[in-house]
Formats: structure tokens, sequence, C-alpha cells
């Protein structure tokens, strides 16, 4: 447990806090891109407390600018879209793309003062389906070279949901190996021929049973947690009854991202992204090392558990997450259906929408989470004592463009080098992959 000063510290983002700052210095996901489709790309945005709004302009360029009009406050995402610009249907203040007032139609003829005038504005990048927002001070870092930003853009599937709750839980249930084998236990196993597009139900390679047999029959995972240049790699081991160990490899990619394994296929990367204090979103990034993704029918599947325009799950504390009780004795852990998506929203959401970890008592599973909160110390009191992010993971002497990978593998593997086997393994799948070059360097291992 800890005290509540720390909580705060550590989960509190919106302007002007310590953790905000460090979540600043990185880019975050703003949209989806296929949000910014239709006839007039103009978006809400509510990103780390602030209010923006995200559009397109005719040159196809994007801007993200303030929402509320500098003169007196309407909502601009009411905004004329004209002339590569938001113009505020209020009085006609125009705004150019970097929130520059360039117009004030209704001011005396010859006026100045729209010089003056300028809108908050942050600088946006698109990638493979997702547009990226930086928020921080100065110039922003470089991108990693991450397989989702690596990757063709036909190999790369991006979605997103709403989660309402703080984004340091639901970042942590991503670096908690452990959990899988209760919160995503199916007490039947599917045909892993229908497991395109889903997590756990593949086979992990080298293995003949399932990924939900796996995770139900081993429950006890031996957890290691090492620091890297981008955040840290989760290693678990399952001792399996033949003699074999099955290595489970993920990662936590400095602040709020993780990189897991989906299937032998695919590979996730997930932002936790604040909305505000209260409320977040999942980013993923779904890479394909084989075939192009199926985009539609993986976004068929997510769109039948969400809503749109805001992209709110269907199942959610208001209906009770779909919960049955038959159904938790004989087919779910949770008895909240078969998409893991939901399980992970309970697990989050339930423990309020700010989990109060003045109360919770972490054990030696709970490794990977302890080693984060300290990482994201470390970092908070970096920037506040010198006021720069020159010791934040990516921008301590590392260069974000040398951070490619990382590794996120199931392998089973009968040979007492565990990190041999899974390096092979990815390294196997990797070299196998003709759509994109998706090798690594021996360094990034
Ligand atoms: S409030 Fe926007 S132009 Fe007046
Ligand atoms: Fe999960």
């Amino acid at each position: 447990m800890i005290s509540q000063k720390l909580n705060d510290t550590l989960t509190l983002i919106t302007p002007g806090t310590p953790a905000g700052a460090v979540l600043r210095s990185y880019w975050q996901p703003a949209a989806l891109t296929e949000e910014l489709q239709g006839e007039r790309p103009v978006v809400p945005v509510r990103l780390m407390g602030e209010d923006l709004v995200l559009f397109r302009d005719q040159q196809g360029e994007l801007g993200l600018i303030g929402r509320h009009c500098p003169h007196r406050g309407a909502d601009l995402c009411f905004g004329r879209l004209e002339n590569n610009g938001l113009r505020c249907p209020f009085h006609g203040w125009h705004f150019s793309r970097d929130g520059q007032c360039v117009e004030q139609p209704g001011e005396p003829e010859g006026s100045m003062m729209h010089t003056r005038i300028k809108n908050t504005s942050y600088p946006v990048m698109e990638k493979n389906g997702i547009v990226f927002a930086y928020l921080g001070d100065g110039e922003p870092p470089e991108f990693p070279n991450l397989d989702c930003f690596v990757a063709p853009e036909s190999h790369v599937f991006a979605f997103k949901g709403l989660w309402e709750c703080n984004w340091l839980q639901a970042l942590e249930v991503g670096i908690d190996p452990a959990h899988a084998s209760f919160l995503h236990r199916f007490l039947e196993d599917e045909d892993t021929d229908n497991s395109y597009g889903k997590q756990f139900r593949d086979k992990a390679e080298g293995a003949e049973i399932p990924m939900t047999q796996l995770l139900r029959d081993y429950p006890r995972p031996d957890i290691t947690v090492e620091d890297t240049d981008y955040g840290l790699r989760l290693i678990a081991l399952r001792q399996l009854h033949d003699g074999r160990t099955h290595v489970r490899v993920t990662n936590q990619i400095f602040p709020c991202a993780i990189s897991v394994p989906m299937s032998r296929e695919m590979i996730i990367t997930q932002w936790h992204v604040p909305v505000d204090n209260e409320n977040c979103y999942w980013y993923s990034m779904f890479t394909s090392f084989d075939q192009p993704v199926d985009k539609a029918r993986m976004r068929e599947q997510r769109l039948a558990e969400h809503t749109l325009p805001d992209y709110a799950p269907i199942k959610n504390r208001r209906n009770n997450y779909g919960y049955n009780a038959k159904e938790q004795q004989s087919q779910t852990y949770t008895g909240m259906g078969m998409d893991i998506n939901v399980h992970d929203q309970w697990a989050v959401e339930s423990l309020g929408r700010i989990q109060d970890r003045t109360k919770e008592h972490l054990g030696k599973t709970d490794v990977g989470i302890i080693r984060y909160r300290k990482k994201l110390r470390a970092a908070i009191d970096a920037m506040q004592k010198d006021n720069t992010t020159e010791s934040l993971p990516m921008t301590n002497g590392t260069k974000p463009s040398s951070v490619s990978g990382p590794v996120s593998n199931d392998t089973i593997t009968s040979s007492a080098d565990w990190r041999a086997a899974f390096t092979a393994s990815d390294a196997e799948r990797r070299a196998s992959c003709t759509g994109w070059n998706a090798r690594l360097s021996d360094s990034t291992i």
C-alpha cells in the first residue's frame, strides 16, 4: 500500500500535475484516423483534462486547438470548417490549424487585434490509424521504431475503447501477468481455428494445447521484470507438468503503453491515455507479422461491443457488465461473456474511479506494478528536480528511434535457457514475415 499523497502524485494528470508533466513529455494517442472520416472531419478531443478540437483542413492537414474560442468561449466543435481553419460561428473569428487567429470580421476595419490572439494548439502526427498529439513543452521527441509504427498500414489495425477510471489502474492490468489465469479463464476451450482477432485463444508456439487451457492449468507464473531502454520487460514462466516451460514475454513502454502478444500472428501495442483523472481510453494497434490484417473483421468484432462516437463499451457498470451467474459457474471465471476486454474493463473500473491504493496489499506476482510505480516516481522526481525530460526513459541518452520491437511472445520450450528460446522463437516469426521487415538487430534483444 502507498500513502494517499503518493497515490495522488502517481495518478493525477491534469495540467500542472507532476505525473501529467511526465505523460505530456511523450506523444499520446488523441483520436483514431477513422474518426475524421466523413463529410466534416471535426471531432472533440478531451486529453489529460484539456478540452480540444481536432480537425482536418481542406489541404488534408490536421490541427488540434483549444475547444473554447478565445473570444468569449464558444464551442469550436461547432465551428465552420473553411479556409484551412475553423471559424467560430458566434462572431466569426477564424483560427488556422496552428491556433493563430487570422480574422475578426466584426472588429473595425484595419484592426490588428487578431495578431495577438492565439488559441492553444498542439503538434499532431498520424501513424497507422492513430492521430498522436504532443502536449508537452518544447519540441516533440522522435517516435520510437515500435513494430506498430514500422509495419505498413496494411498490417496494422487500430481501435480504442473508453474505460471509466483513472489511467494508472488501466495500465496496471497490462503489467500483471498473473491475472490472465483467473480473470480471463474459460472453463471450456474453443476451437483455436476460430481464434482470429481474439486474445488468449490461439496456441502458443510449440504447444498442442490452446492458450485458454494452458493459462487455466498453470496459474502460478514465476515473474521476472527487467529494466529496458523503453521501460520494462516482463517474463512470466509457467513450468508445465511434462518438464517444459511456457514463456510469455510482455512489455511496458514508458510512460503509459504496453506491448503484448495476441497470437502467433499478431501483437498488440496498447496505450492507456487519460481523458481526465477519472476516465481513460485504451488505444490498441494490432500488428500482424504474417498476412495483412483483416481490418473489416477486426473492426466488426469490436464495433459489436462498442457504441460510437465515444467508443463506449456496451457492457459497463450500469448493466453489471452483462454478468450472468450461470455462465460464471459453467463457462467463464467472470460470468461476463467471452470478450476479454470486458473482463479487463470490469477489473479496472470496479476498483473505483481512482483506486484507493492506501488499502491494497501487493503480492509477489505484482512485481511489474511495483517496478513500474518506482519508474514513474523516479521520472516525476527527476523532472521536478531539473525541470527537463533528460533523465526520462527514451530521452536519457537513448534515441527513441533506436528503440524497436519490442519482443512480445508466447512460446513453449524444453530448454532450461528460456531466454534463448523466446529470442529464437520471436526471431523465427519475424524472419518469415514477408510483408515488411520485422527483423530486429541483436542489440535490441
Ligand atoms: S465567441 Fe468565438 S468569435 Fe466570439
Ligand atoms: Fe487482461
